[in-house]
């Protein structure tokens, strides 16, 4: 099957390889004006200036863009899509001046999300979840990282990742599952931490590992959370079971999260609210991609992340949605681009690659997804008319989509 698009106003970020970008590198966002764009069993073929192509290619279809922008599908490496219920209550509570870790110590929070969560079989939160994920990809989203973490035991957690694993089966988009047991300290471990951290390692990952359920290891990393030592101890045992790192650092607190992420080599830290110089620093040379979450800053009125001093340093940043029921209840891309460049003034060029290439690097598909090269899947948005490309993060809470494509068929 061989599609042909044609009378694109501008092709975005096109490029013929791909690495995952640090620092100056963000702000350049190769793109053609005129464009068309070659698709071939749901694969990038090639692509070029109208000009250039050849009225009489042989396709099975041609595709008229009608002067819409494209560019490539969002990739959100950071969710916690699998939920049972929403909390609007505590958000309420927010609103009357309860903080977030005020709501966590009366039994709100995540514990909250964990009942409900106790209370909801496997098949309804598979059917939550795809919902979810639907409007999801309706938005933008091409490519997705969801995480474990409301279970809180053993048959929880593995009820949770099986939800998981069902939806990596179903969607028509990657899908990487991340095992978050460390998320809280269960109430019946609160004063036992020894008690849970032996849980996770020698229960919940021996069967994750056995039953290929998981593909990174997270862990909150945060005061009255999990702390450094606790972190490293669960990370490195999920590493010795295959799982990669990709940790919650940074959110509240300027933890050592950043750091020990880094020293283990982990793919990702995410949030990094609170950086202090040296996890800026550690950020700085390393392959540890920053994952920003800028609508969980945004939803519990926190300083935003300090975008323009990491990308100052050299790091390599990627931005994602964080979707879940209390921190970041939306998990629209199109509005964390927007965000991230009205308040942590990036450019639209920089948002733009931190939430397809460098976030599909944070979930080590970059050589899959992120970007129009030849090769990729062309999971693609199709914009409304636009008149520029900065109108797309200036335009916010407009839905500028069109249409979406996944695997070169609209959806
Ligand atoms: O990434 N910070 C920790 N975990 C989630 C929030 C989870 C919740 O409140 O349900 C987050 O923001
Ligand atoms: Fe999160």
């Amino acid at each position: 099957m061989k599609s042909i698009v044609h009378h694109i106003q501008l092709l975005v970020n096109t490029r013929m390889h791909t690495n995952v970008l640090r620092g100056a590198e963000l702000a350049l966002l190769p793109s053609i004006a005129d464009a068309y764009l070659m698709i071939e069993d749901g694969k990038i073929l090639r692509y070029g200036p109208m000009q250039e192509l050849n009225k009489d290619e042989q396709a099975d279809e041609w595709i008229d863009a009608k002067g819409a922008m494209v560019m490539p599908a969002w990739c959100d490496s950071h969710t916690h899509l699998v939920f049972a219920e929403t909390r609007e209550e505590e958000f309420v509570d927010k609103i009357k001046g309860l903080s977030y870790e005020a709501i966590a110590a009366k039994g709100g929070g995540i514990l909250n999300s964990a009942r409900k969560l106790a209370n909801c079989s496997e098949d309804e939160l598979f059917k939550r979840a795809m919902t979810r994920l639907q409007s999801l990809m309706q938005l933008g989203t091409g490519a997705i990282e969801i995480k474990s973490g409301y279970g809180l035991n053993t048959e929880q957690e593995l009820k949770m990742l099986r939800v998981i694993q069902r939806i990596k089966e179903a969607a028509p988009i990657p899908v990487k599952a991340s095992f978050l047991g460390a998320h809280t300290y269960p109430l019946a471990y609160k004063e036992n931490h020894e008690g849970y951290i032996s849980e996770i390692v020698n229960e919940m990952l021996p069967v994750i590992a056995k039953e290929k359920l998981a593909d990174y290891i997270d862990v909150f990393c945060e005061q009255g959370f999990f702390n450094v030592e606790e972190t490293e101890r669960i990370c490195k045992a999920g590493i010795a079971f295959g799982l990669k790192p990709k940790i919650h650092a940074n959110q509240l607190h300027a933890s050592g999260g950043v750091q020990l992420g880094v020293a283990l080599n982990a793919v990702s830290v995410d949030h990094l609210e609170t950086m202090d110089e040296d996890a800026v620093q550690a950020l700085s040379g390393s392959n540890t991609i920053g994952t920003l979450l800028p609508t969980a800053a945004f939803f519990l009125r926190m300083p935003y992340q300090p975008a323009r001093k990491l990308l100052d340093a050299n790091a390599a940043i990627a931005l994602a949605s964080d979707y879940n029921p209390g921190s970041s209840p939306s998990g629209n891309m199109n509005f964390v681009v927007a965000l991230s460049c009205i308040q942590m003034r990036m450019l639209p060029e920089e948002a733009i690659n931190a939430a397809t290439l460098n976030g599909a690097y944070a979930m080590e598909l970059g050589e899959e997804l992120g970007s129009i090269t030849p090769g990729k899947r062309a999971n693609l948005i199709f914009t409304k008319p636009v008149p520029s490309l900065a109108y797309i993060p200036y335009s916010f809470g407009n839905n500028l989509i069109d249409k979406v494509m996944i695997n070169g068929r609209f959806i």
